[in-house]
């Protein structure tokens, strides 16, 4: 609360650099949500950490259908080697799959940009850092929005981008839209990455996002934490993503397996010697006990020593990841709630960790139990989609939505 507190302060909602706090609490520039009943088709752009999404959205009244394209986002439009033309180009030309054929005329867009930007305006905003293994040269302190613009016109495919905003505020716009709530104060990524959205009661319900990926006040980070960290493209940032998020899941579980083997004098195989060999995929399906997976590489690569004590501290690194999670967002919650006004704070989660990691609601929920006993109800609503549709409905909710109460 008190790193909240001091981000936002310092920071005057651009995001507030590491020495004034590690939460950057950027405005983003919107305090009123969608009503449920917009209507009209918008298209979004949604980049965050390892799918590029293009949709077609058609809202109608707390419904949508979409139609997508959606192509994997290949290192060689992500890595320090790649210029920003490369990677904005990239999703040029994907949007021109889906919007060439279908409409001649500009169509407004928005623009899901899943990573640390301060924003000067709806649909603009400056690059602060990239997260989540990114390191295209040339965006860094420029505006995502301007980079896609300028390449969608290089590409001419006819769209204009309306709205910029972070995957979490759209997953809060989006619970919203679906739940037609009063009580959706708060939206959770646990993906790739990991942050959270919130709007402010005291400040005119304006909804910020946290960063909370950057928290570095953790009391304890063990030599598995650390030596992720050293391997990373961005050494000595985002300490709590680094502990709760998909990216480094099955690393942290690799380093630490390799080092008990070792403690044990179990031979090491080859396979968790390799760097990022197994990913959040893998371990959760270590601890499904798919076998269809376990019949394939990376987890067919290893002894029935090394799969049992990876499978032990598969668990440890998933737990420990909710457990965090929860932490964090207990506080949110308590910052995004008055105590006399609400018994209930609806929280839209979204994010391939949160879906597909082993347990991983059924984790938070204890979690959050423990941490959160008394105080007003948390509800975890599922918001299907939110980071592709919450682009849509900001501009929709720009256009035509109601102040929040
Ligand atoms: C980014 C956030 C984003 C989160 C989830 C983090 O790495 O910094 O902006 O919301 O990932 O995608």
């Amino acid at each position: 609360m008190d790193e909240m507190n001091k981000g936002w302060v310092c920071g005057k909602g651009k995001g507030a650099i590491p020495i004034e706090s590690s939460l950057k609490m950027i405005t983003s520039h919107i305090n009123i949500l969608p009503t449920g009943n917009e209507t009209g088709v918008y298209f979004a752009v949604d980049l965050g950490g390892t799918n590029l999404r293009i949709l077609r959205v058609t809202l109608n009244g707390g419904k949508w259908s979409t139609v997508e394209h959606r192509e994997a986002i290949p290192m060689g439009v992500s890595s320090k080697e790649a210029s920003a033309e490369e990677l904005f180009d990239f999703i040029a030309r994907a949007c021109g799959e889906l919007c060439r054929s279908v409409d001649a005329d500009p169509m407004p867009v928005g623009f899901t940009f899943s990573f640390p930007y301060s924003q000067t305006s709806i649909k603009a905003g400056c690059l602060i850092e990239w997260t989540k293994g990114f390191e295209t040269q040339g965006c860094v302190g420029k505006d995502p929005a301007a980079l896609l613009q300028a390449a969608l016109d290089r590409n001419e495919v006819p769209l204009v981008v309306e709205a910029l905003c972070n995957d979490t505020v759209g997953t809060l716009m989006t619970n919203a839209y679906t739940k037609r709530s009063k009580y959706c104060r708060v939206g959770v990524i646990l993906g790739t990455g990991t942050n959270a959205a919130y709007s402010d009661p005291s400040l005119d319900n304006l909804i910020i996002n946290i960063e909370w990926g950057g928290f570095n006040k953790l009391p304890r980070r063990s030599q598995f934490d650390e030596a992720v960290d050293a391997g990373s493209p961005n050494v000595g940032k985002q300490f709590l993503e680094k502990m709760v998020s998909g990216f480094y899941l099955g690393e942290l579980a690799r380093l630490a397996t390799v080092k008990q083997l070792e403690t044990l004098g179990t031979a090491v195989p080859s396979i968790l010697t390799e760097s990022h060999a197994f990913d959040t995929a893998a371990i959760s399906q270590l601890l499904e006990n798919d076998r269809a997976a376990l019949a394939q590489p990376p987890l067919s690569l290893l002894t029935e020593e090394s799969r049992s004590v990876l499978l032990q501290v598969a668990e440890l690194v998933m737990d420990r990841s909710a457990a965090v999670a929860a932490a964090a967002l207990s506080a949110v919650v308590d910052k995004a709630t008055i105590p006399s006004d609400s018994a209930i704070c609806e929280v839209g989660i979204d994010g391939s960790l949160y879906t597909k990691g082993h347990e991983y609601k059924a984790r938070l929920l204890k979690h959050l139990r423990l941490l959160h006993p008394a105080g007003c109800e948390i509800v975890l609503d599922f918001s299907e989609d939110g980071s592709g549709l919450g682009a849509a409905l900001v501009a929709a909710a720009v256009a035509g939505g109601e102040k929040l109460q």
